[in-house]
């Protein structure tokens, strides 16, 4: 499995201890679909289910909204 993901912004964010959880472990978000990026928010859950193989769309990265299967992900020219 693969997902499309649209992020915005352009530079980078400077973590801290306020970032830590009750573990005290920051949690960074690779799934793409966090609402709180660069940190894990849980919304990893909605990709538990996706199909090797398949590459799947998250309309407006929302992950409770339905997610949709693509052809493949095409990339713009650099
Ligand atoms: S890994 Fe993306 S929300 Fe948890």
């Amino acid at each position: 499995m693969a997902r499309e993901v649209t992020h915005e912004e352009r530079g980078p964010v400077v973590l801290d201890d306020d970032d830590k959880g009750d573990d005290g472990l920051i949690y960074v978000c690779q799934c793409g679909l966090s609402d709180s990026k660069p940190l894990c928010d849980g919304s990893h859950n909605a990709t538990t289910d996706e199909a090797d193989g398949v590459v799947y769309k998250y309309p407006n990265g929302d992950a409770d909204g339905e997610r949709r299967e693509v052809d493949e992900i095409v990339y713009a020219d650099k």
